[in-house]
């Protein structure tokens, strides 16, 4: 069954059809599917869905575009939280200069204190970095060793996703090494091995082809794995079976 590891179910775009649509994905060849949460807001919702459905698990943690958000009292509140039983991660937590809400200086303050965090806890961690290469690898060498967990979205060269496999972490992959201009990701893909490749949604964005441009869902996974096993030459089965397997050592589910 595909193991989504990387979904925004209580994103406002499923609020017409969540239930229909979380009730399909068994039948779907959808068996587990971790919620990741963004902002402070997200953290309440993904307590709901994480009782509501029994193959849903949550990640708590705040975003590097919400971290102006954070402040003492919620950072605590996040501790506990972490401590509730299905919350597998803490995340998505890093650093993104491509949309730079929130300054530099801010950003890196709570991605280690969120690291720090999920040492603390014994927990792994989902990292979003984007444009922000160099500084996510500069704060994981510093405050992440020893730690596991997943790069999200993997979007840089095939050099620094070795380095990240050395550090025993994990590539999540998504729709976008569907697209035709992916060829960066596509040589990465190319280049790890299966062993350290987890798929991911990141719905409802980054729906893959042939669905590219409308909302994402984890159903969509299975072109994900089928673009996969093009590339590496085998079956998507072998795909599915595999990333399974990894993202429930990722989750220790
Ligand atoms: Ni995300």
């Amino acid at each position: 069954m595909i193991f989504d590891t990387h979904a925004h179910y209580d994103d406002e775009q499923f609020e017409e059809d969540r239930d229909c649509l979380l009730s399909s994905m068994q039948e779907g060849g959808v068996g587990t599917i971790v919620n990741v949460a963004a902002d402070l807001q997200s953290w309440t919702a993904i307590r709901q869905l994480v009782k509501a459905y029994p193959f849903i698990y949550g990640a708590a943690g705040v975003h590097p575009d919400y971290v102006g958000e954070l402040c003492e009292e919620q950072f605590a509140r996040l501790k506990e939280l972490l401590k509730e039983e299905k919350f597998v991660a803490v995340g998505e937590i890093g650093l993104d200069y491509y949309w730079d809400k929130e300054n530099h200086d801010m950003q890196k303050k709570w991605f280690v204190r969120q690291l720090d965090l999920a040492r603390q806890l014994d927990l792994p961690v989902i990292i979003h970095s984007r444009e922000a290469a160099a500084d996510t690898m500069e704060i994981m060498n510093t405050h992440g060793r020893g730690l596991s967990g997943v790069i999200h979205c993997y979007s840089y060269s095939v050099e620094q996703a070795r380095e990240y496999v050395d550090m025993g972490f994990y590539l999540g992959i998504g729709g976008v090494v569907t697209f035709k201009n992916a060829k960066k990701l596509k040589e990465v893909v190319e280049e790890i091995s299966l062993e350290h490749l987890v798929l991911e949604t990141d719905c409802p964005y980054l729906s893959p082809v042939p669905n590219r441009g409308k909302r994402n869902s984890s159903l969509n996974l299975i072109y994900v794995a089928e673009e996969i096993a093009k590339i590496k030459n085998i079956s998507a089965d072998e795909v599915i079976r595999q990333t399974q397997e990894n993202a429930r050592r990722l989750y220790r589910i």
